[in-house]
């Protein structure tokens, strides 16, 4: 094929495709410019093609435009925002990429790809706005929510004892706290009690959760939008302006987007922030709590947790350790879960017995305190008005799922051999109390002999 041909085809296949393509030769003439881009700028491609790009677009210089820059520099732009008025007056916003074509180390073209964001941009903005509207009335809730602090903390296990120690400490300065621990381990209940016992107890708490939302999003909502900052955009304060002299809970840092994690690492370097869009820089002071329900080595070495930001937000470490290496605060956390939900469901339990004890004292709580204290608070409801004493026939043996999705960790403790026992004799359990303890049944249920159901039983020290 002739290079004219090919020239031909190559206009073709551009014209078709959807983001817009505008080529520069070596001399800063326009040898292509598609119809998705003339759409774009709101331009005409017959003011444009075979144009010097400088006397078309006279805004624009070697300093400002990517496509000039590629041209005179060999500068490559990647994925670069921008955003600009049209010709109509209208804004647009646009992810642009722009490439200097070489031929034996000679630039002979610059090429740009735009892509138009202005309606992802106008949807994500609405999204905010839907947010802000959502979070109002919570708000208002909130205040009559009674706030966390540490007298709420219940527990008597040593180790946790010096989490609450170092937790108290850290409240008397500013330091950046990281908070780590599995699912329902009482993060948010210790990040709140520090705010509450430290000198910025009367400014804001304010509490984000970092995985809820994609990258755009969560920085308008971290840092706040400013007025014509891209389509549609109103100014709004973000929760770092919201929380200023107050305290801000980061929580599942694990999950926050990566590319927003150097902007975050420089609000916090630089306590300042910008809105998105915006050109003034807002001085603030935040004080950051983050939590993490995943190893923070882990999520390290995954590249999910940008190193520099976890030792700006690492100050001060505290670990909570799983409710199932802390059996001395079980029964303690149960009692204080009875009080607490007695009232609710006007029942007057005032204890355990034996069997309820041993039953909650063998139990590994994958979900920890939350998960006992639903666990209570459905075997409150399964009282009868005048019971006063919790037995074991009144907790249904907690959702079985997890073991049989497996968890590898645990495995990787015990061994297959144990963590097997460990899931029979749980549904041994399940079934028994789901047929009432009647063994006939259950072992039908459970599709084994009568006798085989009997040695189980016996072998596993399940008491009926
Ligand atoms: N030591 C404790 N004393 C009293 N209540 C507790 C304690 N630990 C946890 N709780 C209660 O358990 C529930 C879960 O706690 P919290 O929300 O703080 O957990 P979390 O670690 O933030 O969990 P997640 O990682 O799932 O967000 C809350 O209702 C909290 O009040
Ligand atoms: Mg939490």
């Amino acid at each position: 094929m002739k290079a004219k041909e090919c020239m031909l085809l190559m206009q073709n296949i551009l014209q078709l495709v959807d983001e817009g393509v505008h080529v520069l030769d070596k001399d800063g003439n326009t040898i292509f410019y598609n119809d998705a881009m003339a759409a774009l700028e709101k331009m005409d491609s017959r003011d444009v093609i075979k144009k010097p790009f400088k006397d078309v677009f006279k805004g624009l210089n070697k300093e400002t435009s990517t496509l000039l820059k590629a041209l005179h520099s060999k500068t490559v732009t990647k994925n670069l925002k921008q955003t600009y008025l049209n010709k109509d007056g209208k804004e647009i916003s646009t992810i642009n990429t722009t490439v200097p074509v070489l031929m034996d180390g000679e630039v002979i073209a610059a090429v740009e790809v735009a892509k138009n964001i202005t309606k992802i941009e106008e949807m994500s903005n609405t999204i905010l706005k839907l947010h802000d509207e959502i979070e109002k009335p919570a708000e208002v809730k909130h205040k009559k929510v009674k706030k966390y602090n540490f007298d709420n903390i219940v527990g008597q296990n040593e180790k946790f004892l010096d989490v609450i120690e170092k937790a108290k400490k850290s409240a008397k300065n500013s330091a950046s706290v990281f908070i780590y621990g599995e699912t329902g381990t009482g993060k948010e209940l210790i990040a709140q009690s520090i705010h509450y016992a430290s000198p910025r107890k009367d400014k804001p708490f304010k509490a984000q959760n970092c995985a809820a939302l994609p990258e755009s999003l969560l920085e308008g909502l971290l840092f706040g939008t400013a007025r014509g900052g891209f389509t549609g955009a109103v100014d709004r304060p973000g929760l770092f302006e919201q929380a200023n002299g107050g305290t801000l809970l980061l929580d599942e840092i694990n999950s926050m987007p990566y590319e927003l994690q150097p902007k975050l690492l420089r609000v916090l370097q630089e306590n300042y922030i910008r809105r998105v869009g915006g050109s003034t820089d807002i001085p603030i002071d935040v004080r950051i709590i983050t939590t993490c329900n995943e190893n923070p080595e882990k999520i390290l070495r995954e590249g999910k947790l940008r190193k520099d930001l976890y030792y700006r937000l690492n100050v001060i470490q505290l670990y909570v350790p799983p409710l199932r290496e802390r059996v001395d605060d079980i029964l303690l956390l149960a009692k204080m879960f009875v009080d607490k939900h007695n009232a609710r469901f006007n029942k007057h339990i005032r204890g355990f017995s034996d069997d309820a004890c041993e039953f909650l004292l063998s139990y590994d709580y994958p979900g920890n305190a939350r998960e006992l204290e639903n666990m209570i608070m459905s075997a409150i409801s399964m009282c009868d008005d005048d019971e006063e004493i919790l037995c074991r026939s009144h907790f249904s043996v907690p959702d079985i799922s997890h073991y049989q999705i497996g968890d590898f960790d645990k495995i990787k403790d015990t061994g297959i051999d144990t963590y097997l026992n460990d899931l029979e004799k749980k549904i041994i359990e399940k079934a028994l109390i789901d047929n009432n303890y009647n063994i006939t049944r259950a072992s039908r249920a459970l599709k084994i002999k009568r006798q085989t159901l009997q040695h189980k039983i016996k072998k596993y020290d399940i008491k009926l």
